[in-house]
């Protein structure tokens, strides 16, 4: 067999640590699939005393100076895992600028930075890959960049974020509260001990940004997508959606409207349950793909932890040495060949939930359905459910299609209307049945 290839890691966290286990305990099958062994030189940590003991019996190289490894020219392959967005863009970029191909699990470099990175990339013939980045061990990156290259993609909804996946199934199968199922996800480690990236939508919103960019071959930014977070949602709510046929998931939606343009969203929505994503529960994520020439198809798995992103990582390296040992570098490129227009507010359609805490009174009905009169939303269902003890009724309203900018429109006239005490919630809901 040919001789080694040779790999730095920066970083050797939860899934550095990850890498160094899977590259070693299937080091044999992996080197006769990648065609000689793979090594781990060097990892770039800041103090040697922090790994993990599980991690020291392997016999890498430790250093606390990047240099050591852009210099050296034995090493091939940089792969990047220190998360954040600096300086890991910076280690990236000087990684490439060395020649060396770099594999990195970095949505918030991506969703900020992939468009000057794959152009670097190109420009220096190096592999850039990031198999890992969105939905942790799913395979989805590569899917999107060779396996349905051929297709026209026209839309892209995904369950992204497995702590808000976690919460929101607990919410509905247990009756949890939202704050019952967020301390449950803190305590099982899913959730961050700061976990407003994942309950605001935004791990969600970076993730749909990647994704939309290689489907749609147009780069776009976390500032491309509009986000909103499942922090509004209460127990009552998935209630609602259960009686109404539909369960609750926080979704990554992109599309791709030939004459309007390009929409990138993440926000809750109500699914109908027999769609092929409201089964998906606990911290699985899926990804829900349309292309012209596949039609549907969904990949599923498991979206973060150790062992499934590193099996992404590792995949990624294992396609590189492969790549090496045939001369065939930089093959895939971002293929960001188009800059589309974005689609805009008044033309983004979708059927709305609202739940609404208003005065038990005659008109008020009236006064809510001209307020949606004057945005030309059209009423598909109302419930009035609890009419509690101090004259206020909760008010749940399903409309029509309504565009972005009417139900904006809208909320704001209903925030300030006198028999209005409260607009509690509001979900997109995506139901082919309405029109
Ligand atoms: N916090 C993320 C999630 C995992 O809950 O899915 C990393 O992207």
């Amino acid at each position: 067999m040919e001789k080694s290839v040779k790999i730095a890691l920066l970083g050797c966290g939860t899934v550095g640590g990850g890498v160094i286990i899977v590259l070693n305990e299937n080091r044999e099958d992996i080197a006769k699939k990648a065609g000689c062994a793979i090594e781990v030189k060097t990892v770039l940590v800041r103090d040697k005393k922090n790994l993990k003991p599980e991690i020291k019996k392997y016999n890498v190289g430790y250093t606390d100076n990047l240099d050591d490894i852009l210099n050296d020219p034995e090493i091939e392959i940089v792969v990047e895992l220190i998360g954040r967005v600096h300086p890991a863009k910076e280690y990236i970029e000087a990684a490439i600028s060395h020649g060396k191909h770099v594999v990195t699990a970095n949505k918030d470099v991506l969703a900020d930075y992939g468009k000057s990175l794959f152009a670097l990339a190109a420009e220096k013939k190096t592999d850039f890959q990031f198999e890992g980045a969105v939905g942790g061990g799913i395979p989805i990156i590569r899917p999107l960049r060779a396996c349905l290259a051929a297709n026209k993609i026209s839309s892209i909804m995904g369950i992204i974020n497995g702590t808000t996946n976690y919460m929101l199934t607990k919410m509905s199968q247990e009756g949890l509260s939202y704050a019952q199922a967020l301390a449950e996800a803190q305590a099982k480690g899913y959730a961050e001990s700061d976990p407003t990236a994942d309950v605001e939508g935004i791990d969600a919103a970076r993730k749909i940004a990647v994704l939309a960019s290689l489907a749609f071959n147009t780069p776009l930014t976390l500032k491309d997508v509009h986000v909103e977070g499942i922090d509004n949602i209460d127990a009552c709510d998935i209630e609602y959606a259960r009686d109404l046929g539909y369960v609750v998931k926080l979704l990554g939606v992109a599309k791709n409207d030939p004459e309007n343009g390009i929409s990138a969203n993440v926000y809750p929505v109500m699914l109908p349950k027999n769609h092929p994503l409201a089964s998906v529960n606990d911290v699985y994520n899926a990804i829900y793909v349309n292309g012209d020439a596949v039609g549907d198809a969904m990949f599923l798995g498991r979206g973060a932890g150790r062992l499934p992103t590193a099996s992404a990582v590792c995949g990624d390296i294992i396609d590189i040495v492969r790549n090496i040992r045939n001369h065939a570098c930089g093959r895939i490129g971002g293929n960001l060949f188009e800059k589309k227009k974005m689609c805009p507010p008044d033309k983004e359609m979708a059927p709305c939930y609202f739940r609404l805490q208003v005065a038990d009174r005659p008109g008020v009905l009236a006064a809510i359905a001209s307020t949606f009169a004057a945005q030309q939303m059209s009423i598909a269902s109302v419930i009035q459910k609890n009419v509690m003890d101090n004259g206020t009724a909760e008010l749940v309203i399903i409309t029509n299609k309504v565009s972005r900018l009417s139900l904006d429109l809208s909320l704001r006239t209903l925030q300030v209307l006198p028999v209005v005490n409260e607009v509690c919630s509001v979900m997109r809901v995506e139901d082919p049945a309405l029109p």
